[in-house]
């Protein structure tokens, strides 16, 4: 297993591993059914949580069949590849329909039998200094990331794009204006957080299922931080520890809103927030900003 090579090889201007850069016609070439369910999100946004939802919602909220299996094979990652692994295609091309399908492909990467077959799609936001927070995190204990350097250097690396799945900035903005011609729902981590049982209802309407209260009230119970984080089929922990080293820091790590305060100094809060208002200037997208 190859996940020494910590490295990130571009793909049409793209950061990613350098294993999804070396099999990417395989994700190019990816067959779309119309009946699939697109998960998709910049890293470390809510990706998890809003796939074990949907899976519970499938499953009608019954719990023990949600724990069929670990959350990575319910919901596989498409562009995901890693040297002798099943890749991401590999698993779907072998799944029964309706398929639920991860990705973090910004819109342009995204293979076009997705657009073709006018699949439904789930988009889910988070703001962008709590998702550089978790992302830090998240190089250090996934080894396929290289070594993200000090938390100064992150920060900049991940202002600049130059992190795997590149550019925060133009992964929320394109998914914002592709849900104008798309079935595509927008989701926010942090309207998760306030109103989780407000969310899930609009992802049953999105998904034109009728769910009574109780039923919905046990999806908000199994899709709890707390709940997820003990679930050894959605925390991660049964993934080798050369892969992912949770002694560095869980996959489940705070799920709150706001951790960055805890992060930032004052002098990377100006930086950041200038830096911020050149790169959103140009879209309607608003996140909320104190957190
Ligand atoms: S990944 O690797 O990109 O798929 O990661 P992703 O699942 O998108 O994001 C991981 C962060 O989401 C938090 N998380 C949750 N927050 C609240 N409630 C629930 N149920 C939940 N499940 C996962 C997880 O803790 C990561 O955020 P941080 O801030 O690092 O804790």
């Amino acid at each position: 297993l190859d996940v020494l090579r910590r490295e990130l090889v571009e793909v049409r201007g793209i950061p990613l591993f350098w294993s999804i850069a070396e099999q990417w016609s395989q994700v190019e070439s990816f067959e779309a059914r119309p009946d699939d369910l697109l998960i998709a999100t910049y890293p470390k946004s809510g990706t998890t949580w809003v796939s074990e939802i949907v899976d519970l919602i499938y499953n009608n909220g019954d719990a023990e069949k949600s724990r069929r299996d670990v959350i990575y094979m319910r919901v596989p990652f498409m562009e995901l590849a890693v040297p002798g692994r099943t890749s991401g295609v590999e698993k779907l091309n072998n799944m029964p329909s309706p398929r639920l399908v991860k990705t973090h492909l910004p819109v342009q990467l995204l293979p076009s039998s997705f657009w073709k077959n006018n699949c439904k799609m789930i988009y889910v936001a988070r703001n962008a200094k709590d998702v550089v927070v978790s992302y830090y995190y998240f190089y250090q204990m996934a080894k396929l990331h290289p070594e993200p350097g000090t938390w100064e250097e992150f920060l900049d690396k991940f202002m600049t794009g130059k992190v795997s799945f590149g550019s925060w900035y133009d992964h929320v903005k394109d998914w914002w204006e592709k849900r104008k011609d798309y079935r595509i729902l927008y989701l926010f981590y942090e309207d998760m957080k306030e109103d989780p049982k407000r969310e899930i209802k609009k992802l049953l309407k999105f998904l034109e299922k009728d769910l009574p209260d109780e039923v919905v009230n046990k999806i908000l119970h199994h899709s709890s931080f707390k709940v997820m984080k003990q679930n050894p089929k959605t925390n991660y922990t049964t993934v080798t520890q050369e892969e992912m080293d949770h002694s560095v820091s869980p996959f489940m790590r705070k799920g709150i809103s706001g951790d960055w305060k805890n992060h930032f100094t004052v002098a990377q809060y100006k930086t950041f927030e200038e830096h911020y208002e050149e790169k959103m200037k140009d879209t309607a997208l608003k996140f909320r900003s104190e957190i």
